[in-house]
């Protein structure tokens, strides 16, 4: 099969409040190139800058300095219509802290992200995705009326509402118990068999990144493939 990159950086680096006494460095030089189809786990120690690796790969911040390229486009520079555009076919995110809108319900949580496109399939779509990740029964249920893990559920289904190229999934599994992880864990290896989504997963579960294709740790804001 001809390799497709769908993620390709170079020299990423990323400097919070540069110049100032609390400064971080949080992503050093990093080089990632991710063929389409891949299921990638990340992992790390705690603030070795895996989110801001996965925020900045979903455009939702810029790096310090280095280049990155989504589908084949260079994003640098790029309007911001365009990348919210990009960010809306192409990407499905799934925040650490889930990210849900309170006021509204399970269903809606999951439809919003393609509120501005609004296909004929939104809702049925949103239906079938809280079933299959085991939420059927949750639809009207809004985030304070939820469990942490169905909430992550939902957050996982909402990734998957626009039909994403790519997944960027932070501790998609973190709140789950290993049953529910795991049957979560099956549902991505799935969508990734049957179509094609890439899979890039920060986890902090070696069992579950020793499932995934390849594996690619962290450290101190470096990437280094294996564990
Ligand atoms: N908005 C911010 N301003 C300043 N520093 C930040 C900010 N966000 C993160 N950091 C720092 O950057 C480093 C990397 O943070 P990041 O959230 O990427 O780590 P992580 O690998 O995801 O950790 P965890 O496993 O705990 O989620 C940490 O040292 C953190 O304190
Ligand atoms: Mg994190």
């Amino acid at each position: 099969m001809m390799s497709e990159l769908v993620i390709s950086t170079k020299g990423l680096n990323l400097i919070y409040a540069a110049g100032k006494p609390n400064e971080v460095h949080a992503l050093r030089d990093v080089n990632l190139q991710i063929e389409k189809g891949e299921l990638i786990a990340i992992t790390g120690p705690s603030g070795s800058g895996k989110s801001s690796l996965l925020h900045i790969l979903g455009a939702m911040q810029t790096p310090t300095n280095g280049s990155i390229t989504l589908i084949g486009k260079d994003i640098q520079n790029m309007p911001r219509n365009q990348l919210s555009e990009i960010r809306r076919s192409t990407i499905g995110f799934t925040f650490q802290s889930f990210a849900l809108i309170n006021h509204l319900t399970a269903l809606d949580n999951v439809m919003v992200p393609m509120y501005p496109v609004n296909p004929p399939w939104l809702r049925d779509r949103a239906e079938e995705l809280l079933d299959r990740v085991g939420l059927g029964n949750r639809m009207s249920h809004y985030p304070h009326q939820l469990s942490g893990g169905e909430k992550q559920r939902v957050a996982i289904a909402r990734a998957l509402i626009n039909k994403p190229t790519i997944v960027l999934g932070d501790e998609i599994t973190g709140n789950l118990d290993s049953g529910t992880g795991l049957e979560i864990f099956k549902l991505i290896k799935d969508l990734n068999a049957d179509e094609r989504i890439t899979f890039l997963l920060v986890t902090h579960d070696l069992q579950l990144a020793a499932l995934c294709d390849r594996q690619i740790s962290m450290n101190d804001g470096k990437l280094s493939d294996q564990i």
